[in-house]
């Protein structure tokens, strides 16, 4: 039997991903931009049982999260994960995956960023593979798109690619900045991300526009990042959200993630900005908001969004590591 126990944290894109070129490869249509955080881990133990399953049965894993069996379709999609590593080990037995979220539900973060980077570097150790840090990000990717940025730290651009080996997030330099997280609503999503994003492309008219401005958004992102050009990063983050619920907005039937609580957001980071500091306020399949600011105006930023939710301020973050290796017969062989 082995192990392998990971940390992951989440991200939040300063430049979107939202909609696929493949959904099969998970490969996206274009390329976005993230940071990692320092808050919110995912903790992620695998363990590979040695129970070799008769060759037409499908390995029978498990799924505990946060101390509950996982849904049946979050069990399925785990397992439909496992499956990816278990055809790169060429091993097919099956796992015990017992993961725990950490921090409050009610931040409101997608936490399949994190999940499934926690997933991909846990499950690929333990199935005794040793992948590279762009490796594990193309093999994230399979999990969750935007988990292929949390492998990272700080800083992700996630090169778009046209086929597995170009598709995956590596780091990139910037300006130490923060996010605070504004939390308006706590629970879960209306529509899921694949959802919408399959909706999107399949009948937006916007979305073909979409695409054309962030494929530049990101070219310009890039530039600012490199060059620390803070205001250049926030006009750009806030304008690409912002084209993004228009996109989703204008699909058929309609999906709005953002309510009125998060519009009163977008409008305080304006004020915000008004009054001198830096706030760019961004929001992803969800109804919470994060702005965009500097170490110095964070604070600021809070206290004026307080009413509004609850807040958390957030800064880059490390990328995905193994905590822990058992490997036969359960000797110690990696611990942080
Ligand atoms: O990979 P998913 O299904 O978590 O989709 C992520 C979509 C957004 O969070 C809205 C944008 C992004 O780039 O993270």
């Amino acid at each position: 039997m082995s192990s392998a126990t990971a940390r992951a944290y989440p991200n939040i894109a300063l430049v979107k991903y939202w909609g696929k070129r493949d959904e099969s490869l998970m490969l996206p249509a274009t390329g976005s931009l993230s940071m990692t955080l320092d808050a919110f881990p995912t903790t992620t133990t695998v363990e590979v049982l040695d129970r070799i399953p008769a060759d037409a049965d499908r390995p029978a894993d498990s799924f505990r999260l946060n101390d509950e069996d996982a849904s049946p379709a979050v069990l399925e999609r785990t397992r439909r994960f496992l499956d990816v590593v278990r055809a790169l080990a060429g091993d097919r037995r099956p796992a015990a995956v017992v993961s725990r979220n950490e921090g409050p539900t009610a931040a409101g973060l997608a936490s399949s960023a994190s999940g499934l980077a926690a997933l991909a570097l846990a499950a690929s150790r333990a199935y005794g593979l040793a992948l590279d840090a762009a490796d594990l990000s193309r093999l994230a990717r399979r999990g969750s798109g935007s988990a292929a940025r949390s492998i990272v730290p700080g800083y992700a651009l996630w090169h778009a690619g046209t086929d597995d080996a170009g598709s995956y997030a590596e780091h990139i330099e910037g300006p130490d900045l923060r996010l605070v997280i504004v939390t308006v609503h706590a629970g879960a999503k209306r529509v899921s991300s694949r959802v919408a994003m399959r909706r999107t492309r399949e009948t937006s008219p916007y979305y073909d526009a979409w695409v054309r401005s962030t494929e530049q958004s990101l070219a310009e992102m890039v530039t600012a990042c490199a060059a620390g050009d803070v205001e250049r990063m926030g006009r750009i983050t806030e304008s690409n959200a912002l084209r993004m619920h228009a996109a989703i907005a204008a699909c058929e039937p309609p999906i709005r993630y953002l309510a009125p609580a998060s519009v009163a957001v977008f409008d305080a980071a304006e004020r915000l900005r008004a009054a001198g500091a830096l706030a760019y306020a961004t929001a992803d399949a969800g109804p919470n908001v994060c702005i965009l600011t500097t170490p110095a105006d964070a604070e600021r930023v809070a206290s004026e969004v307080g009413a509004l939710g609850t807040t958390r301020i957030v800064g880059p973050g490390p990328g995905a590591a193994l905590v822990d290796v058992r490997t036969e017969p359960d000797a110690l062989e990696v611990t942080a």
